[in-house]
């Protein structure tokens, strides 16, 4: 249920502005949003994505559906209210590190259209760019690195994305990544040679 926000009194404009700290940083901010279904490989190429970023002297900071449903969202589960919930307030934290002036790495399964259109509008369109990590269900489930889509075929987990849960195939996304038999540094190079120039533009 939202809140009376009546005695609520933000004061957004009198604080230290994006742009200052963008300055102070030398980089532009944005916000880098995998999208992709579990095991697609979304956290494994963050990783190397923020690692890239790192050594070229880019401030990062990296959120992950596991860590993140383990705190701030681990009263959440997946149905689709929760989901929308877990991708909303995502969408604020990264708001918040985005104002920051910190370039900011999501790997949320965020299934749906409507899902990703919500971190979109909370986020801005002009900083949200949407990554497609696109493995095919096949190849998450022969993998099974967590083990997790055995349990959902055995009737364990219910709502389990790709199996009983949709995951609705990204319209427009910014980027698409088919991972297929490519290795981890192709998809992480091709990631930055598109984001590159957005955050450290010459
Ligand atoms: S989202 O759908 O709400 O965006 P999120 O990215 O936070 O999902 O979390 C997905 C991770 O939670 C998966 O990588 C997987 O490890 C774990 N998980 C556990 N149960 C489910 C489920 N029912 N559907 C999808 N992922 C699940």
């Amino acid at each position: 249920m939202k809140a009376n926000q009546n005695n609520i009194f933000p004061v957004f404009e009198s604080i230290l502005q994006r742009k200052d700290k963008e300055a102070l940083l030398c980089q532009k901010s944005a916000v880098i949003w995998l999208t992709g279904l579990s095991g697609s490989g979304k956290t494994t190429i963050a990783i190397g994505l923020e690692q890239e970023l790192n050594k070229k002297g880019i401030l990062t900071q990296l959120l992950d559906g596991d860590n993140i449903r383990a705190g701030i969202n681990n009263n959440l589960g997946f149905s689709e209210d929760d989901r929308v919930e877990n991708i909303r307030r995502i969408a604020e934290v990264a708001k918040l590190f985005l104002n920051c002036g910190i370039v900011t790495i999501c790997c949320f399964v965020s299934p749906t259209n409507e899902i990703r259109y919500q971190a979109k509008k909370i986020i801005g369109e002009n900083d949200f760019f949407e990554v497609f990590i696109n493995t095919p269900l096949e190849v998450c489930e022969k993998r099974d690195v967590k083990g997790l889509y055995k349990k959902a075929r055995a009737g364990e987990i219910k709502d389990f994305t790709g199996i009983n849960s949709p995951f609705e195939v990204p319209e427009k996304p910014f980027l698409e990544i088919k991972t297929n038999g490519m290795a981890i540094e192709h998809s992480v190079n091709e990631i930055l040679r598109i984001v590159l120039p957005i955050i450290k533009p010459a």
